[in-house]
């Protein structure tokens, strides 16, 4: 079955020689007056002006795209979203200028949400995380990753990364898994972290892999977390088991991780906010992608974005992503993290949109099929009120989506989740 979408004010295809570096992060390859051809769950052609006609049969459904903007569906490249509870009482310590890691090390924030996640169901938990997805999806993001992190024990990773998988395969949404248990040190191994890091190595790592839980694994490593030695041994680990890394790296203080994850080759390194030069230097050598996080600057209150255009400027790709978590960016929306990173990180609207489509794409591992509008790729997009691109950008603070595709069928119309996207 055939859908075509017509006369698309602004068709942002994203499109190109694959991941977009340096100034080629700049072209998001835009045609005026486009038209896409969908056929099944696969983008069978696209174009300007009215040669879409010839493929219009008894059965297409037609879509008008005047005075819309168009794009690859997006992808959400760094999401905590499997969790259980909320943090809001966390609020009037952070207004008390009680610093993050401090409310962390008095057995708050992540902690408080192990506890909560710990004591959770399967069924529950995938219930609560569902409705996080169900808005993501009404806001145009079709791919996500999602970490796991608040279990911290064998069983509630394990439940967590289950989780992941259901959500995969029950939601619209496309769901690639991380395993992050080294996310902090559980309250149990508060005074033995190396049984910890050594039930990771040992057992828990090991037994994800061969599951095929996750495909990457992620560390978290900051000053008062893991520290850079400890987190070179864990995602080693990980690496010798076959999944690809993944670095929460510099996210407050430097710590070299940026410099790590050049020097282990990991898809991405994330955060970054206080990278350093050189850590800039060994990324952009070593093809590694920077996942940039601002909604979690404005939320941590840092008054410090990741010095995202000086990434570019040094030739590396960049990735945006929402970070979603109930403690530093308690947020689904992806176009809210849009706006932060042009008027907080003096990004250009072409920078952005590639960097929410094709560049998180491949900072999830699946750049080959999707991220673009490209013949062959797969039918996810999302169709904006916005007569342009810069539109998309200049109107916040609200959802601009008008429709998703997902897999080629009208997954989000009228700001409802369509019954037979879930089919
Ligand atoms: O990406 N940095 C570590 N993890 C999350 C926060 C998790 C939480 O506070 O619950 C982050 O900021
Ligand atoms: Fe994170």
């Amino acid at each position: 079955m055939r859908l075509i979408i017509k006369n698309i004010s602004n068709l942002v295809t994203c499109a190109g020689e694959g991941i977009k570096k340096g100034k080629e992060q700049r072209d998001a390859k835009i045609i005026e007056n486009g038209y896409v051809i969908v056929n099944n769950d696969i983008i069978e052609e696209l174009g300007s002006g009215e040669d879409f006609k010839k493929f219009i049969d008894k059965n297409t459904i037609l879509i008008e795209g005047k005075g819309k903007t168009v794009t690859p569906g997006l992808v959400d490249p760094h999401t905590h979203v499997v969790y259980s509870g909320s943090r809001e009482n966390e609020l009037p310590l952070k207004l008390n200028k009680v610093s993050y890691i401090d409310i962390l090390k008095a057995g708050g924030g992540i902690l408080s949400t192990v506890e909560n996640t710990r004591k959770t169901a399967e069924a529950d938990l995938f219930n609560e995380s569902k409705k996080r997805l169900d808005t993501m999806l009404l806001h145009g993001t079709t791919t996500i990753e999602s970490k796991s992190g608040y279990g911290l024990n064998f069983k509630d990773e394990v439940k967590i990364l289950q989780v992941n998988r259901m959500l995969g395969s029950r939601h619209p949404i496309d769901v690639v898994s991380t395993y992050l248990g080294a996310h902090a040190v559980p309250a149990e191994f508060k005074d033995d972290r190396e049984g910890y890091i050594n039930l990771m190595i040992n057992k828990v790592i090991p037994y994800v892999a061969e599951k095929k839980l996750a495909e990457f694994i992620d560390c978290f490593l900051e000053e008062g977390v893991f520290n850079l030695d400890e987190a070179e041994r864990i995602l080693k680990m990980g690496r010798k088991c076959g999944l690809k890394l993944k670095v929460h790296a510099d996210e407050i203080v430097s710590v070299k991780g940026a410099e790590l994850s050049g020097k282990l080759k990991a898809t991405s390194a994330e955060h970054l906010v206080a990278i350093s030069e050189a850590g800039i230097r060994e990324m952009a050598e070593n093809n590694v992608i920077a996942v940039l996080l601002p909604s979690t600057s404005f939320y941590l209150m840092l008054n410090k974005f990741a010095p995202a255009r000086k990434m570019i400027d040094e030739n590396l790709a960049v990735a945006l992503a929402t970070d979603c978590n109930p403690g530093t960016s308690p947020t689904e929306n992806l176009q809210n993290v849009m706006t932060y990173a042009c008027f907080g990180m003096g990004l250009l609207p072409e920078e952005i949109i590639n960097a929410v489509t094709i560049n998180a794409a491949y900072a999830v591992g699946r750049g080959d099929k999707i991220g673009s509008i490209e013949n062959g790729k797969k039918a996810d997009l999302v169709i904006f009120n916005s007569k342009n691109l810069n539109y998309l950008i200049y109107h916040f603070g609200v959802n601009a989506v008008d429709k998703v595709i997902k897999n080629g069928k009208i997954a989000v119309e009228n700001n409802q989740i369509k019954e037979e996207a879930y089919a």
